[in-house]
């Protein structure tokens, strides 16, 4: 049994049977074991007690285990980004090597009395309906017919539009922070339906770590929780320009796609715990980023005149990853970029469920 003292007084997560007996107002959980907890302010509408399918037990539990929770979303890297072709749906088949790393958004969940999902974010700009995070729950609640109110709030510390995947994680965060503190029963294929529908990074995050992503992004193969000291150290350069995704896709001429080989060849060295070649960790958009966004193409060459001996695009930029082997020195550039006015962020690789990863 947990027991959390929260801003409602009590949260408990208690591991044996549990009967419920619930009024729209107070819910009420007895234990066989004489446990008795009062969740004030709770609010169970009577269509949710009414309900005679399988997806009663979901929104029972999805109220009784804790009405407050924080969650962090991981930002990412692409050490890959093969692009392959142009497909009928609009988007493009892709082969990419990700890596969460620790730059992180906080996102606090918590019950409310009424249906309404609320999102509020440090970023005013991002405080709406349509924030990836938010639309994340309302899918979430709608996918099991669940009538619960939601507020989330998001402390948003990823650079947002920067090839870094903060809005995709976030997404994935309270998905799984949802399936996750309030017992949901979404399979592993609802999860990753939902998370596609949402985006095509949001699948890589329902994991994270280190994976190979291929189709659209959906299909995820986890790699080693292991990492080259060679990279140790990654410094992020956010260039002061938001680079829209859908643009940088329309805008590649065919002639910059590849096939999988540079992804499928990142993938087997690290699964064999070597260091990637520092020619595969090829990016298909960097060069047109490089040429039709100038801001970019400066922020590279200042960050390899400040010290960096490889810097790469992550994703569709703008951001730009560099990496180290000693702390010393990514320090060092860090601060003169820093002098220069860039938006800078020293990192490293993280696997969210894993632990930390192992460098070798
Ligand atoms: O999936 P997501 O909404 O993040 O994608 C944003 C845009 O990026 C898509 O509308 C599409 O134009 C482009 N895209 C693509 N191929 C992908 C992923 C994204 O063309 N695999």
């Amino acid at each position: 049994m947990k027991c959390n003292t929260g801003k409602k007084g009590c949260s408990y997560t208690y591991l044996y049977k549990l009967e419920y007996s619930i009024d729209t107002n107070r819910c009420s959980i007895a234990s066989s074991y004489g446990l008795l907890i009062l969740f004030s302010g709770f609010k169970l509408d009577k269509y949710l007690i009414s309900m005679h399918n399988a997806r009663m037990s979901h929104a029972q539990r999805a109220n009784t285990s804790g009405d407050v929770c924080f969650v962090r979303a991981y930002a990412k890297i692409n050490l890959t980004l093969d692009v392959l072709g142009h497909r009928a749906d609009g988007y493009h088949d892709l082969a990419t090597v990700m890596q969460t790393v620790d730059l992180y958004d906080t996102i606090c969940l918590t019950a409310t009395g009424d249906n309404r999902v609320k999102l509020v974010c440090t970023k005013p700009e991002l405080s709406n309906d349509n924030n990836l995070a938010a639309r994340a729950v309302q899918l979430v609640l709608e996918r099991l017919a669940i009538r619960q109110g939601v507020l989330v709030e998001l402390h948003k510390r990823i650079p947002v539009a920067a090839g870094l995947g903060g809005g995709s994680s976030d997404a994935a965060a309270v998905m799984l922070a949802l399936q996750q503190r309030w017992k949901l029963q979404l399979s592993p294929t609802e999860l990753l339906d939902m998370a596609t529908s949402l985006g095509s990074d949001v699948p890589f995050f329902l994991t994270g770590g280190l994976a190979l992503c291929e189709g659209r992004g959906e299909r995820v193969t986890a790699i080693a929780t292991y990492w080259p000291g060679s990279m140790r150290w990654l410094l992020l350069l956010k260039p002061a320009i938001s680079v829209s995704t859908a643009a940088v896709f329309r805008n590649l001429p065919p002639s910059d796609y590849t096939d999988d080989t540079h992804s499928r060849a990142v993938s087997m060295a690290l699964n064999a715990g070597q260091a990637p070649k520092l020619e595969d960790l090829h990016n298909s958009v960097e060069r047109s980023v490089l040429e039709n966004y100038p801001e970019v193409a400066h922020a590279r060459t200042d960050l390899l005149q400040a010290g960096a001996s490889f810097v790469r695009l992550s994703g569709t930029g703008p951001t730009l990853f560099a990496t180290f082997s000693d702390l010393a020195r990514a320090q060092r550039v860090k601060e003169q970029l820093l002098t220069s006015g860039y938006e800078v962020y020293l990192s490293r690789a993280i696997h969210p469920n894993a632990g930390d990863v192992c460098v070798y």
